[in-house]
């Protein structure tokens, strides 16, 4: 059925779809031959878009089309009457209500009904848009109707690639535009579109299906079912490896690390601030309980003031008199005996001398430290002294006891351990950052992940908030539900990198904060429409002066010279730049991204950047598209960055992912993957997925630039995610599997890989790694090799000698280890024989 609109006269116009609706209601007794009859519908809000095919036994289910990409998970990504339309050349068009509060809907497109193209959410004049309904038109656009709460019915006309929707207008369209077909689905009546499609389409949408549910039977894979699985061998089995003389050059730099701020990995953890809420900054934004003296304590209400701001990005400072005031860290303080702590706070007085008692108390109240601070000023001025502890101490808090009644403002109350990493003034952990460094990643990936574009708009992270004195830096709420100091700002990022020789790669916002943002205050969520066009420059400014501001000359560049008043004339030496987080490649987003790109290539040529593909990996729409963009665009980026949290199963299965890439094309960031079973924590059987995983990168690193397992650190108690990498809490450091696994491939990497084969019966290839990597500089050559099988293997090799003296280092142990023992030593004569689920490096 096609409503037409004459004058603003609306008529139906009767036709073979409005037929086939009625055809659908009734019963149909045999489709034609040469067509098959389909239809789209929603079993339910959550549910996406379904297709049906009519048989001889009525209406059978075929499977989940696509489904909602609106707004937040949980309350949101939900579908609501979707309507599907077909253009004169076969394409699809399809549209749908996303709640009843926002004045937008989704459109998106398809070939093929099983590919569709993300979806965008055109923004109505009206503060609902109820029930979309699309028609095609014969000009090839597309006219949509919805309605609003109080029954007015809209237009829009959307072009025929449905990227351009019109401003909508008021509509006199007929109520039948509303009638759908209906069809009875296992038992139920269900509203929806029906179309007749020829039988090699039906066979892309059968095929697709097939290939799903095959995939996930694979994905399904366990170590550690493999006791009671036929399929998996119970004898010691044997292969045979074939080492040829060919070498192809790889990435140097495949194994770098993904730095996030999630589950207080920057703040309460690898920043080593040990105050918290050090600034009176936080607030309801960053968790609902939250206000500017929590973590602060007193004897009485402690008293906010903004009357006379150190700093106007920091707005908050507490007003004490004679009661002692109190923090009590991260979840305490822990303090060794021995150790030195720097604390430092700013005053604000009148003039009045006031002095202080700074300690550091116990449990059980023992003083473990305590320093005098004398203070008189009339305006904000910093104060600092050493507190040197006796006793040591998990959970101690800090006490600043006045001395006598006077009031004065404090602000910025800071106390730090003295020995920092590298000794860094304003410095990191050392243990959490040591361990980091011990992994040797060639890169820092940083902010983030989601923190980097933010939960809306207003929160997308802006690299210059984080930069210059500490006070001036501009707190904001974190995306995972707690507050960023900016303390570990792009300074200190930049100089980690440095100090533990990594390459840094910033990653910011492509202009659109999170596609799962909450509502604005206008209604709309998701991508939020992106940065308005009008503010684009000012924001793409801001990209190119982190450029200037870390590779820029100090005396010609206002921006180096802000680096070079933070201690570091030198320049960063920046290389590779991150523009987008795994967002929804839809119209706003490439819009966007294409803009950015090229002014940073016009600027910048010899900068590389690095795109994304969206959160999944094929054949998800955001990487069908993104990957397409790319292609389109291949002058703009040098990689992009894709993602996937998956399996062990999937990544044992998907060993030849990276085999078919065109090499031709921008190269591969994998920047945040990680295998998991259902437990959620790395364990042996993770680890040996990632490191069998990571043995096909390794062979694939001619189009694989750079790999990042994510997320890296979880601080006990405060995960927003699992697995992670390292875990740990405020006296501890526990890297798990995965962690080693990563360490192995960096430290033992090349920038050659050499040709094997290895021959073993075909239903066990999935479970056995090997990789034969060589090191120019060092002529080092590192084989790795991994049995996840639950037998005991045996390599023949052809065209190798393993010298008995050979190094190793390997671990081995049951699927559900969470811990392991990694062990050192040499060769010897049985270097190719592994013990069921081991994972072992030779270097030759
Ligand atoms: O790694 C955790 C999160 O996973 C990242 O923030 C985001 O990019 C991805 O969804």
């Amino acid at each position: 059925m096609h409503p037409q609109r004459i004058n603003d006269t609306i008529i139906m116009k009767k036709s073979r779809f409005y037929l086939l609706g009625i055809f659908a209601t009734a019963s149909i007794s045999v489709c034609a031959q040469t067509t098959k009859r389909v239809f789209v519908y929603s079993p339910g809000e959550h549910a996406g878009l379904h297709v049906a095919q009519f048989t001889h036994n009525g209406w059978q289910e075929l499977g989940q089309l696509c489904s909602s990409d609106y707004g937040t998970w949980g309350a949101e990504k939900r579908m609501y009457h979707p309507s599907v339309a077909r253009a004169a050349d076969g394409t699809w068009r399809l549209v749908f209500q996303v709640n009843d509060s926002s004045p937008l809907f989704a459109a998106a497109y398809s070939r093929n009904l099983v590919t569709w193209r993300p979806q965008d959410y055109p923004v109505m004049s009206t503060p609902q848009c109820l029930k979309p309904v699309v028609f095609a038109n014969d000009n090839g656009t597309f006219d949509i109707y919805y309605q609003t709460k109080t029954g007015d019915k809209r237009w829009v006309s959307a072009s025929g690639n449905f990227r351009q929707f019109s401003k909508d207008q008021k509509s006199l369209i007929d109520q039948a535009a509303w009638t759908r077909d209906t069809a009875t689905i296992a038992g139920k009546l269900h509203e929806g579109n029906t179309f007749d499609i020829t039988a090699q389409e039906l066979s892309t949408i059968t095929s697709h299906f097939q290939q799903l549910q095959a995939d996930a039977r694979l994905s399904s894979e366990r170590m550690h079912d493999d006791a009671k699985n036929s399929l998996q061998p119970h004898q010691p089995v044997t292969a045979t490896l074939h080492v040829s003389n060919s070498e192809k050059t790889i990435s140097d730099k495949l194994i770098g690390i993904f730095f996030e701020d999630i589950s207080y990995a920057a703040d309460g953890g690898l920043y080593a601030e040990l105050i918290q809420n050090r600034d009176f900054e936080y607030n309801a934004k960053d968790r609902r309980e939250w206000n500017a003296t929590t973590a602060w304590h007193s004897a009485s209400p402690i008293d906010i003031s903004t009357q006379h701001p150190l700093s106007s990005n920091n707005p908050h400072y507490a007003v004490i008199a004679a009661d002692t005031l109190w923090n009590e860290g991260w979840d305490g303080i822990a303090v060794e005996a021995g150790h030195k702590y720097n604390f430092s706070m700013y005053v604000l007085a009148d003039g009045q001398k006031q002095n202080f008692t700074i300690q550091l108390i116990g449990t059980d109240g023992t003083i473990l430290a305590s320093s005098k601070l004398k203070t008189q000023g009339t305006d904000w001025q910093q104060y600092t002294c050493v507190l040197s502890t006796k006793k040591s101490c998990t959970k101690a808090h800090l006490a600043i006891i006045p001395q006598k009644s006077v009031r004065v403002g404090l602000d910025m109350i800071s106390l730090f351990p003295q020995e920092t990493f590298m000794n860094r003034p304003n410095g990191l952990r050392r243990d959490l950052a040591q361990v980091i460094a011990d992994l040797k990643p060639k890169f820092v990936r940083f902010p983030g992940g989601c923190m980097s574009h933010g939960q809306g708009l207003d929160n997308i992270y802006h690299w210059n908030h984080t930069v210059g004195p500490l006070q001036d830096r501009k707190p904001d709420f974190n995306i995972w539900g707690y507050h960023q100091t900016r303390g570990l700002g792009f300074f200190e990022y930049f100089q980690f990198c440095e100090d533990i020789g990594a390459e840094p790669l910033p990653v910011l916002a492509a202009g659109v904060p999170c596609q799962n943002s909450a509502a604005n205050a206008q209604g709309i969520g998701g991508q939020q429409c992106g940065i308005p066009m009008d503010q684009m420059p000012a924001y793409i400014q801001e990209l190119l002066d982190l450029i200037e501001w870390a590779n820029g000359d100090p005396a010609t560049s206002k921006w180096a010279k802000l680096r070079a008043d933070a201690g570091h004339p030198a320049p960063f030496n920046l290389k590779y730049i991150g523009i987008g987080n795994e967002d929804i490649i839809g119209t706003v987003f490439e819009e966007r991204y294409e803009m950015i790109c090229k002014a940073i290539r016009q600027k910048y040529p010899e900068i590389k950047i690095c795109g994304t593909v969206g959160p999944f990996h094929a054949p998800s729409a955001d990487y069908v598209e993104g990957w397409d963009f790319t292609k389109r665009h291949p002058e703009l980026q040098y990689m992009v960055d894709e993602h996937y949290y998956e399996s062990t199963g999937w990544f044992m299965h998907h060993r030849n992912y990276y085999d078919g890439y065109d090499r031709t094309m921008p190269k591969v960031y994998l920047g945040e993957y990680a295998a998991s079973t259902n437990v959620k924590r790395p364990n042996i059987e993770t680890a040996l997925a990632e490191a069998l995983y990571l043995t096909d990168v390794e062979r694939n690193g001619d189009v694989v630039e750079m790999t990042s397992y994510a997320p890296m650190l979880a601080k006990d108690k405060h995960h927003n995610w699992d697995p992670d990498m390292i875990y740990f809490s405020n006296t501890e450091v526990r890297p798990t599997p995965a962690y080693h696994v990563q360490r192995m491939f960096s430290v033992y990497g090349g920038d050659k890989y050499v040709s094997t084969d290895i021959q073993i019966a075909p239903e066990l290839k999935h479970r056995v790694g090997v990789s034969l990597v060589r090191h120019s500089a060092t002529g080092r050559r590192y084989l790795k090799l991994v049995n996840a099988l639950p037998v005991e293997l045996t390599i023949k090799a052809n065209g190798l000698t393993i010298p008995a003296d050979s190094k190793t280092e390997e671990f081995s142990g049951q699927p559900t280890d969470q811990t392991l023992e990694m062990k050192q030593g040499v060769a010897g004569p049985n270097a190719l024989t592994l013990p069921p689920y081991t994972f072992r490096v030779i270097e030759l």
